[in-house]
């Protein structure tokens, strides 16, 4: 199965999010992979300082369109679970990338500027969907706080898009940027509430698949 996560928007959490399902899948035994299209390579790192005491993540670096196209198919083989760890820039990688996922999250932070951006992906998506129509995709709200008025609201305003959002959300928490920098996922770490919430999002995650 291939996961894409993506947005048009940098630092909304694309891989912090690809990382931590990464992690919670590999728990649960399946031979998990990570393709980091950005050149920024963050996840790239990320394995470099991930400990062998841990279940292993591949995680290789492609960052152009028709190399990814190439060569998915047979990383689909070896592996279980494919996280696509996408990029920020408005490229024709994006549209692969939509295209290419069994499921697209797209992670939004529920702030005024995330919101904008959301509609020019919109445009984005429709265009990805004159290639290939049904693309199963689904917003996910990162750095959620239910008693932000403003977060609630923004919570509403995708409720009215033709995306569905998906009920798991995650709290700004300093464990993931913590988790990060250990090359761990925070299923790992001391936080039992980060932990918590990245389980029930994998979980709905693997409800989705499996509806699939
Ligand atoms: N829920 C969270 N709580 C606290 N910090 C977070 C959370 N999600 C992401 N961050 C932090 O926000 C920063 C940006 O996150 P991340 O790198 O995952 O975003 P990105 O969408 O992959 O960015 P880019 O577009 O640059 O690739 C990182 O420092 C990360 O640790
Ligand atoms: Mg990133």
């Amino acid at each position: 199965m291939i996961i894409a996560i993506t947005s048009l928007k940098g630092g909304v959490g694309k891989s912090t999010i690809s990382q931590n399902l990464a992690v919670c899948f590999a728990h649960m035994g399946y031979r998990v992979a990570i393709i980091d299209t950005d050149t920024n390579a963050s996840s790239v790192h990320w394995s470099g300082i991930r400990s062998e005491d841990h279940p292993p993540i591949t995680v290789m670096g492609i960052t152009d369109s028709n190399a990814l196209r190439k060569n998915i198919r047979q990383v689909e083989e070896n592996y279980d679970m494919v996280l696509i760890d996408g990029t920020p820039a408005i490229s024709k990688l994006v549209s692969t990338i939509l295209i290419l996922g069994d499921l697209v999250l797209i992670p939004i932070r529920p702030s005024g500027l995330d919101i904008w951006a959301t509609e020019k992906f919109m445009e984005h998506f429709d265009q990805a969907r004159s290639l290939k129509e049904h693309i199963q995709a689904r917003f996910l709200l990162n750095e959620f706080n239910p008693k932000v008025n403003l977060n609630r609201d923004i919570q509403k305003a995708l409720d009215e898009l033709e995306i569905g959002t998906l009920q798991a959300t995650l709290r700004h928490r300093i464990a993931y940027e913590e988790a990060c920098v250990m090359g761990l996922g925070v299923y790992e770490y001391r936080d039992t509430k980060a932990k918590r919430e990245v389980t029930q999002l994998t979980n709905e995650v693997l409800d989705l698949l499996k509806a699939l």
